[in-house]
């Protein structure tokens, strides 16, 4: 007899896309929920055997131990996609709905090839009546396509299709899923509909307290989740322009959004000047509001949120010129490592990473690059694989430094608050800079051990 046998299977739950939000979603919810039976199920079979080996495809803290409890028991993943639509009465898809790199909206609207595939997938295997639950973040009235394919037969088969966005960010992924804000569910508010979304709210209640459960239309819900995404995404915008005025004006960014975020209406969070923000997904939510404000012919609404976007090229590009201009305007030659790769710390991922971009704009200026990283250097040189053997991949970042011109920080890793800086600065090509695009640093230290010291949003610390 298996453990499951000895359990009584209230619910079977099928999650489409075993990614980032697919794999930890599900597992928490097979951990919190040992009544429910949870199938992950892709199409990448590679990723599903991560999934069910000890070396799980994504670094999240927590997650190993998060999935080694319930993986087996009820918690399941496989590439049985057929069957998984067949078996389960409430399905999760959990695709990748990148930007559009084609035809109409290329550049901007979302990209919902592998959304409409699942949706006619599961109204081809289904044999009885599903609820089917958007967890990708997807623009408002994809339900009513999602709707409209699913009930195209008149078989006596129901699909209730309910929004449930997913809000957790990469790195606190599993704190996020067991103690979240708030949990979105949005539905139409019909008998069937109220009923479907009564299901849903009960599996969040095993481990949410009610007050943090939210019931919305379904249209709110969609629209929800991508304004979240462009508010925050705003805060950091507005905190990088900020740090642009900071740098002419002698002011710190640092003091100024302490003293901004002190105000209670306003909040501390969010307030970090950077070089920009990356991840998979502020930037194409982004640009999937403004396609759809242009789309209802709201241009003055699309300007202005298109312009967040903007302000983090802008960020990403300054940072390459302050550089430049710090280091005698060339950087032809000279050797400069890069500690951090991924896209925020604690995380491997490195999707829209500004590493990119400025890894790139760094080789475009004829300058030798050193990547270093403690999680990320695998998914760096997928990156950067057209600039093979034009870029060295050193995890040690006092290696990595070693022989370098200058050090761009570039992930707010804490491994690298409370390194040897001595011994590097002994290590490095004089005269040695450091430019941290994080604010991470004792600033002070490195300037009085030897270093030039740039940090963003902040006056210079220079030997000149
Ligand atoms: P991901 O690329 O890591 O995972 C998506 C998975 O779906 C992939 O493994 C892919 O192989 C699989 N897939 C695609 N088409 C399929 C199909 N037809 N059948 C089966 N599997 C299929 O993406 P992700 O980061 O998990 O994001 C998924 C969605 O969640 C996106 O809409 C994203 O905007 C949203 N989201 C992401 C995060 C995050 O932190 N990454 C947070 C909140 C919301
Ligand atoms: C973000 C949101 O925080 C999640 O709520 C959302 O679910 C998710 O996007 C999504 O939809 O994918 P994530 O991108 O994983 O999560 O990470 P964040 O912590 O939001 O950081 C995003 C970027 O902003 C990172 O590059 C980070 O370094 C940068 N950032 C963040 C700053 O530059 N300054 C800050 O003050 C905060």
């Amino acid at each position: 007899m298996n453990d499951e046998d000895d359990m009584t299977i209230e619910k079977t739950i099928l999650c489409i896309g075993a990614g980032y939000v697919g794999g930890p979603t599900m597992a928490m919810i097979a951990a919190q929920c040992p009544g429910c039976r949870v199938t992950v199920v892709d199409i990448n079979p590679a990723r599903i055997a991560a999934w069910n080996s000890d070396n799980l495809p994504i670094y999240e803290p927590g997650l190993d131990e998060l999935v080694r409890a319930a993986r087996g028991r009820n918690l399941f993943f496989s590439t049985e996609i057929e069957r998984g639509i067949r078996e389960n009465e409430i399905i999760f898809v959990s695709v990748n709905t990148p930007t559009k790199t084609f035809g109409l909206g290329a550049g901007m609207a979302a990209d919902l090839q592998y959304w409409e595939k699942t949706a006619r997938q599961i109204l081809e295997f289904s044999d009885s009546s599903k609820i089917v639950i958007e967890k990708s973040t997807l623009p408002v009235k994809t339900a009513l396509a999602m709707e409209r394919i699913l009930n195209c037969r008149d078989n006596g088969i129901r699909f209730d299709v309910l929004s449930n966005p997913e809000f957790l960010a990469e790195g606190t992924a599993v704190r996020d899923l067991e103690h979240p804000d708030r949990i979105l569910i949005g539905s139409r508010e019909t008998d069937n509909g109220l009923k479907a979304r009564q299901t849903l709210v009960d599996i969040y209640a095993s481990w949410v307290p009610t007050g943090k459960i939210l019931t919305s239309n379904i249209w709110s819900s969609e629209l929800s989740k991508l304004v979240s995404n462009a508010f925050l995404a705003q805060r950091i915008s507005s905190i990088n322009a900020i740090s642009a005025l900071c740098e002419k004006a002698d002011a710190d960014v640092v003091e100024v959004s302490r003293a901004v975020g002190m105000d209670s209406r306003i909040g501390p969070k969010f307030l970090n000047a950077s070089i920009g923000f990356g991840g998979s997904c502020f930037r194409k939510d982004i640009l999937n509001l403004v396609y759809l404000c242009r789309n209802y012919g709201l241009d003055a609404v699309a300007d202005y949120w298109e312009s967040v976007v903007q302000i983090n090229d802008y960020q990403q590009e300054r940072f390459i010129r302050n550089m430049l201009g710090a280091m005698f305007n060339t950087l032809t030659g000279k050797r400069i490592c890069l500690w951090g790769f991924a896209f925020k710390a604690n995380t491997g991922d490195t999707r829209e990473s500004p590493a990119i971009f400025i890894a790139r704009r760094l080789l475009e200026e004829q300058a030798e690059i050193v990547v270093s990283d403690p999680k990320a250097l695998e998914n760096a040189r997928a990156d950067l694989v057209d600039a093979k053997g034009q870029i060295r991949y050193v995890e040690d970042p006092l290696l990595a430094a070693e022989g370098c011109h200058a050090i761009a920080l570039l992930t707010e890793w804490e491994i690298y608050r409370s390194l040897d800086f001595p011994k590097i600065f002994e290590s490095m090509a004089k005269p040695a800079f450091i430019f941290d695009g994080r604010n991470i640093l004792d600033h002070r230290r490195c300037f009085e051990i030897g270093f030039n010291v740039y940090p963003v949003g902040k006056p210079p610390l220079t030997h000149f």
